[in-house]
């Protein structure tokens, strides 16, 4: 399903569900990024809301991560505040009590022993890919085939891939992907850096695959965004610059994006790849974890690349912490403070978000 978003009317049958608010809810059966695999060093123990759930993450000793409820089941109190023992277990601080990979109670040391049934814990569905821990805390099967491809981040040599970078925000998880998908605001929001004059003239196009909403713009002839400008040799002052942004639903994102001589085809270009982990923590607060990875790399020198790899990590991060993240927080406090049922203005831009909404809508009743 192809469209031109300058082609959307806002009162179209289309733009009739206005961009989510609050749920109250979470998808639970989807993949989402627990942490970075190198947030999880051997033998400890990491702790971690998602979806509203305290959850502990650690390694087993083959290496493979596990993550379990981080709430002992006898006094409630957390596990990631005990130890790892021998056989995969983690031991509760207070009275001692050993919680297997699984979830299971193994070793009650008070005299009996006996475990009773209500001390097993449950357990989540983990999975380490593309450099990171992938959870599913629903109850359908976890298929790791349905995590989004972010292979270039295992592909790529480590020279051209940031470090990785970990954002809390205080906004609900969907408000952080309506501004990812929404191309328009980076004139506004981060002129110099990714936007430049005449960007907002651009077309802007929305197309939908399954659970895959991709949001992409083409501008032929401009000024190229001072990013991509540091990205390239001499003469790619100017040029056609391109960005195409996809959702995996519910809540990851891969960008494409870069500068080329005007004219001519996009790879001969160079530019990055943008990588968006959005995870639920509370509905009013979200993980985020982003990374970059360079595509067709024309500068040369580790030295060199090193800086380049320096630079993209730390605008990247002015641009989410310093440009985007006040914005979305502050439009999350309105949200909270109204005391009317807010209906939101729909503009054509808009399109993207309300084409998420949809699928959320739908994925959620799937998941009851
Ligand atoms: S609270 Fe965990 S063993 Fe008592
Ligand atoms: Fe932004």
């Amino acid at each position: 399903m192809d469209q031109a978003i300058g082609s959307t009317k806002p009162d179209s049958p289309d733009m009739a569900a206005a961009p989510a608010v609050e749920r109250g809810r979470f998808i639970k059966n989807a993949w989402y990024v627990g942490l970075w695999a190198s947030e999880l060093p051997a033998g400890t123990l990491v702790p971690q809301t998602i979806l509203s759930e305290p959850v502990v993450f650690f390694r087993k000793q083959d290496g493979t991560p596990a993550a379990i409820l981080d709430r002992c089941a006898h006094r409630f109190v957390p596990l990631s505040m005990g130890t790892l023992v021998p056989g995969d277990r983690v031991q509760c601080p207070y009275h001692g009590l050993e919680f297997g990979a699984d979830g299971r109670c193994m070793n009650n040391p008070h005299p009996p022993g006996t475990i009773p049934t209500a001390a097993h814990l449950p357990s989540f569905h983990v999975v380490e890919k593309y450099s990171m821990i992938w959870i599913w805390m629903g109850d359908k099967p976890a298929d790791p085939s349905l995590i989004p491809d972010y292979s270039c981040l295992e592909t790529s040599p480590a020279i051209h891939i940031t470090d990785p970078g970990y954002l809390s925000i205080k906004a609900n998880y969907e408000l952080i992907a309506n501004n990812l998908l929404d191309l328009s605001h980076v004139v506004y929001v981060h002129g110099g850096i990714l936007g430049s004059p005449g960007l907002e003239q651009s077309d802007i196009k929305l197309e939908t695959h399954g659970d895959v909403v991709t949001v992409s713009r083409f501008v032929k002839d401009v000024e190229t965004p001072g990013m991509f400008q540091m990205m390239a040799p001499e003469g790619y002052e100017r040029g056609d610059s391109f960005t195409s942004i996809s959702w995996y639903a519910p809540s990851n994102l891969l960008l494409k994006t870069g500068s080329c001589k005007t004219g001519q085809p996009q790879e001969s270009g160079t530019g990055y790849w943008g990588i968006h982990l959005l995870t639920p923590e509370t509905e009013r607060t979200t993980h985020y974890r982003y990374s970059a990875v360079r595509w067709n790399v024309m500068t040369q020198g580790d030295e060199k690349n090193e800086q380049i790899r320096q630079k993209i990590g730390e605008l990247r991060t002015f641009a989410f912490a310093d440009q985007d993240a006040p914005i979305i927080e502050a439009q999350q406090r309105r949200i909270v403070a109204s005391t009317t049922k807010l209906e939101p203005a729909l503009l054509a831009i808009d399109a993207g978000p309300v084409r998420c909404r949809r699928i959320l809508d739908r994925l959620l009743l799937e998941d009851r």
